[in-house]
C-alpha cells in the first residue's frame, strides 16, 4: 500500500480506541485507478486484527442483507450460534426420522436495523466492534440512504461500530449533500491522490527485495517514471517487470523498460479503451481540446469548440460523472485518469 501509511495508521489507531475516533466515519474518494478498493479492504483486514468483525460490501440495492451476512460470516467464531434449525417435537414426526423447522423466523418480518441490534447485543459481551465499508458508494440506492440513516442511530446509542465509504470523487460528493444523509458531512474525508515518486520508488524497491531479487536505482527511476504515481499502474508496472525478469536474481532495467511497456498497453487496452467506448463523439471533442495534461479553463474550451458556455456545461457535467475530468475549482477542468489525455489526443 505505497503511500497510504498516513491514513493507515490513523485508521489503526481509531480501531485500536474505543472512544468515538472520528475516523471511525470515512469517505475515501479518487479517480479509477487510485486504489479504494484495495484500501478498504486492507483496512478491514487491520480491523480485523484489532477485534473487529466486518463486512465489506458494494453499494446496491440487496446491501443490507448482504451486509447482515457477511457479519455473520465474520462472527461466527464469536457468536454463540443460535442453532439455526431445531428438532421438531419426536411425537411428530414419523418415527425413526427427525423433521427440522427453520427458527430464523424470529427474526422474520424485523427490519434492518432490528437484526442489527441483535448482531450488536450478543457481542457486547465481548466488546466485539462492527466495521461496515462499503465501496462504489452511490446515493442513489435507496439502501445507501438507509444504511447512513440507521448508522446515524448506532452512534447515537453508543454501539462499536464503524463506517468506511468509497467512491468516484462526484458520487461521494452527492452523498455528502444528500438532504437524508447529510449527517456524513460530519465524516473524515480521506483523498486518495497520486503517489509521490519518493513513496513510489521506497515501496518498489521494498516490494521486489521482499520477494527476493534486487534491484538498482536507475531501474527503480525509470518505474517510478512509467508509474506517474498512478496506483493502477504501480501494481502492473511491478507485477510485468517483475516477470521480464524470470529466473534472474535482479530485476534490470531493459526488465522495466519492457513492464513499463506491457503495462501501459494493459492500462490503454483496459481502462482507456473501455472508457473511450463509453463515450460520445461530442464528449471525445471535448476532451481533445482540452490540454492532455495540466489544467484547461472553461474560456480556452469555450475558444478551441467555438461552443456556448451552456454547452461546455453540459459537456462538462457528463464527463465528470463519468469519472473522466475532475473541476477541482471552478471552471478549470483536469483529466482525472492520468495520462488519458494523452491517449484521447493519440486517437485516430
Ligand atoms: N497504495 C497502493 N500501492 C500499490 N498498489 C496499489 C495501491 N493501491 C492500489 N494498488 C493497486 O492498484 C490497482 C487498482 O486499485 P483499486 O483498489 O482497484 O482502485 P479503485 O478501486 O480506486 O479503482 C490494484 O491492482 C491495486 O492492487
Ligand atoms: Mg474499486
Amino acid at each position: 500500500m505505497a503511500g497510504r501509511e498516513q491514513i493507515i495508521d490513523d485508521m489503526v489507531l481509531a480501531f485500536e480506541n474505543d472512544d468515538s475516533d472520528p475516523n471511525l466515519c470515512s469517505v475515501f474518494y479518487g479517480a479509477r485507478g487510485t486504489g479504494k478498493t484495495a484500501l478498504l479492504a486492507y483496512l478491514s483486514y487491520r480491523a480485523q486484527q484489532e477485534g473487529w468483525i466486518t463486512a465489506n460490501v458494494t453499494a446496491s440495492e440487496g446491501m443490507l442483507e448482504d451486509i447482515l451476512q457477511r457479519l455473520n460470516e465474520s462472527a461466527a467464531h464469536l457468536i454463540e450460534k443460535p442453532a439455526s434449525r431445531r428438532v421438531n417435537s419426536v411425537g411428530i414426526a414419523p418415527v425413526g426420522s427427525m423433521s427440522w423447522e427453520n427458527i430464523d423466523v424470529e427474526f422474520e418480518g424485523a427490519n434492518w436495523r432490528t437484526k442489527m441490534n441483535a448482531l450488536f447485543a450478543q457481542l457486547e459481551a465481548t466488546d466485539t466492534g462492527v466495521l461496515i465499508a462499503v465501496d462504489e458508494v452511490d446515493a442513489s440506492f435507496a439502501q445507501m440512504t438507509e444504511l447512513v440513516t440507521t448508522y446515524q442511530h448506532f452512534v447515537s446509542e453508543n454501539k462499536k461500530v464503524a463506517l468506511l465509504m468509497a467512491g468516484l470523487p462526484f458520487r461521494v460528493l452527492a452523498l455528502l449533500t444528500g438532504k437524508s444523509t447529510s449527517f456524513l458531512r460530519r465524516a473524515a474525508q480521506h483523498s486518495l491522490g497520486s503517489i509521490s515518486p519518493t513513496e513510489v520508488k521506497e515501496a518498489f524497491r521494498l516490494t521486489i527485495e521482499d520477494g527476493g531479487k534486487t534491484i538498482s536505482d536507475e531501474a527503480i527511476d525509470l518505474a517510478a517514471k512509467a508509474i506517474d504515481g498512478f496506483p493502477f499502474m504501480f501494481q502492473l508496472v511491478g507485477y510485468r517487470a517483475w516477470n521480464a525478469s524470470r529466473q534472474a536474481s535482479e530485476v534490470s532495467i531493459e526488465d522495466v523498460e519492457r513492464g513499463a511497456k506491457l503495462a501501459q498497453e494493459e492500462l490503454e487496452s483496459r481502462v482507456f479503451a473501455s472508457t473511450a467506448a463509453e463515450l460520445s463523439r461530442g464528449d471525445l471533442e471535448f476532451l481533445r481540446a482540452m490540454n492532455p495534461v495540466g489544467t484547461t479553463t472553461r474560456q480556452e474550451l469555450a475558444a478551441r469548440l467555438k461552443k456556448s458556455s451552456g454547452s461546455i456545461s453540459t459537456y462538462k457535467k457528463r464527463l465528470v460523472e463519468a469519472g473522466v475530468i475532475e473541476e477541482p475549482l471552478q471552471g478549470r477542468f483536469e483529466f482525472a485518469l492520468p495520462g488519458f489525455g494523452r491517449y484521447v489526443a493519440s486517437l485516430y
